[in-house]
């Protein structure tokens, strides 16, 4: 079976306060996407790669696709105003006799390697299965300053990306959530809205989304760790 590998990257970025997108900020001396897409490119599983981005960053990303001179195709696209529109350019590039789609964010480059091959399995008996973690914070609810109750924490997980799907069920879902005007935070949301069946791909805390300048630095001490 093979993989098509849909990576979103057309954000603004605004909450890490740069004037660089995200997926071209440094860690170390190579780009955030050099990161994730090295990632792919070297794992048996991936036929193709789908980088969706802005029109800012295009020609950038296709320097960097063709500088990686590997055998697995990386088809660029331009996303949309909202990264379910991003998503969406990258589902309908997607080659269609591959049967699992994986969305994953640019901006995760740390993903556990094993978490393709896990998906893979749970797909066996999932329609779709997203890389998560256990929660190990208490979380309340409140309102405004005002703490108004505990959720139980045994119950909950940190969802992540990548997120895998029968490719036809990820298809439909995008195509239904249009129609009800339908926007969520992740291709997991979409999919419980319509009633399928989805699993928790252990995965671990070293990947994290780069979104605040902390993110950055604690990018810098995971490069180091994978290098060592
Ligand atoms: O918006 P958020 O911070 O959740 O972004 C997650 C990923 O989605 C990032 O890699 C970002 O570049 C991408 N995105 C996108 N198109 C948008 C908004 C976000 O591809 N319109």
């Amino acid at each position: 079976e093979s993989v098509s590998v849909i990576i979103p990257a057309a954000g603004q970025g605004k909450r890490m306060g740069a004037s660089v997108p995200k997926p071209f900020l440094s860690i170390k001396d190579k780009p955030v996407l050099w990161y994730t897409l090295t990632r792919f490119l070297t794992n048996p599983l991936v036929s193709e790669i789908i980088l969706v981005v802005s029109p800012a960053i295009r020609e950038d990303a296709e320097t960097l696709a063709a500088s990686l001179k590997s055998t697995i195709p990386v088809k660029i696209r331009e996303g949309g105003k909202e990264r379910q529109d991003s998503v969406w350019q990258g589902i309908q590039a997607a080659t269609p006799g591959n049967s699992v789609l994986a969305v994953h964010d640019a901006v995760r480059p740390f993903f556990a390697p094993s978490v393709l091959h896990d998906g893979m399995q749970l797909l066996k008996k999932f329609h779709g299965a997203a890389a998560g973690i256990p929660v190990v914070h208490t979380i309340k609810k409140t309102e405004g300053q005002e703490i108004t109750g505990t959720v139980p924490r045994d119950s909950l997980v940190q969802i992540h990306t990548p997120q895998l799907f029968h490719a036809s069920i990820l298809k439909t879902v995008y195509e239904k959530a249009y129609s009800d005007h339908f926007y969520g935070t992740d291709e997991c949301m979409l999919a419980e809205r319509y009633g399928y069946k989805l699993a928790v791909i252990p995965d671990t805390p070293d990947n994290i989304k780069i979104t605040t300048p902390f993110d950055l630095q604690m990018a810098e001490m995971l490069v180091k760790k994978y290098e060592s």
